[in-house]
């Protein structure tokens, strides 16, 4: 599979964001990069379910370790949800892979980006917090100059997941968020009302191999536990969005994100400009949710 050079993953690394991976690869994309940044879980764990999916899944992506912390607020991670690993399991883990420390990611992701020709496309696919992006733009201006085009799933334009008013990559580092809503880049947002139109249940388990099933048993548990009939599908969307926009309904908008210490922090206002830089992805015209989940059979595990 050859690696998509236009293409870069930043991603704190649950199952959701390994899933998003998945989809990628089975439409013939490997990122040319992939940058990990605390979320989910704390970075070193992110490293380690990073290095745990490339080797069960033969994953060629060059991995980079990003932020372990976000710009101002402290950490604050899923695991009270989602368990010490960023991710749970009704069967077997990810393979634990020792390995050497990670290079740096702003440097790596900013040599990426400068290298492009003139005018070359260099897009990016956030699933996670913006730490990393938001750093670039601080550390590395110029090149954060030659994104053109940026996925994320993130923020809400309704309620929230992490709070009541804020979803959790939002929430996660605010002041990243709002300073990537600030930036004018052409920025596209798979939100999480979009997400939680996308949802699947025991009734629509495909058929895998044992370590995908139990991880995505693990991922439907998250809203089989709360008494909800199945799961949203989350950063797998935002890859779908990724690679067929036609397949998405959407709205420019101005993006932006509370920074107030209050219980407003990490909220998200989509507002409607026809000027604006940002695009709300408002709704799916196809069946996504059984698009993604066919992207998960067919994995041979070592
Ligand atoms: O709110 C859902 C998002 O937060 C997903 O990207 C999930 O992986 C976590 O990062
Ligand atoms: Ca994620």
């Amino acid at each position: 599979m050859s690696t998509s050079i236009t293409l870069w993953v930043d991603t704190d690394y649950g199952f959701d964001d390994l899933w998003a991976l998945l989809v990628l690869a089975r439409h013939g994309r490997t990122p040319a990069g992939i940058s990990l940044v605390a979320g989910n879980a704390p970075l070193t764990r992110v490293i380690a379910n990073a290095r745990g999916g490339a080797a069960a899944y033969d994953l060629q992506a060059p991995l980079y370790a990003g932020a372990a912390q976000p710009l101002v607020r402290p950490l604050d991670t899923a695991t009270r949800v989602l368990g010490p690993k960023g991710m749970s399991s009704r069967g077997p883990m990810l393979p634990e892979i020792p390995g050497a420390a990670l290079p740096d990611a702003i440097p790596a992701l900013a040599d990426w980006l400068l290298a492009a020709a003139p005018n070359a496309p260099r897009e990016i696919l956030a699933l996670g917090p913006l730490t990393n992006i938001a750093r670039l733009l601080t550390e590395a201006p110029e090149a954060a100059q030659k994104i053109t085009r940026l996925v994320w799933m993130g923020g809400s334009n309704g309620p929230g997941n992490h709070s009541p008013r804020a979803e959790f990559n939002a929430l996660a580092d605010p002041e990243a968020a709002a300073q990537l809503a600030a930036a004018g880049l052409p920025l596209e947002v798979a939100d999480l009302m979009l997400c939680r139109q996308v949802t699947f249940g025991p009734e629509d388990m495909p058929a895998t191999d044992v370590l995908t099933a139990g991880l995505l048993q693990g991922y439907l548990d998250i809203g089989l536990s709360r008494g909800r009939a199945g799961m949203a599908i989350y950063d797998p969307v935002a890859a779908m969005v990724y690679l067929r926009p036609d397949l998405f309904q959407s709205r420019p908008c101005d993006l932006s994100v509370s920074t107030t210490d209050d219980d407003s922090y990490g909220e998200t206002t989509f507002a409607p400009n026809p000027h604006g830089t940002t695009r709300l992805v408002t709704a799916a015209t196809d069946d996504i949710a059984q698009a993604c989940l066919a992207c998960l059979s067919g994995w041979t595990i070592p």
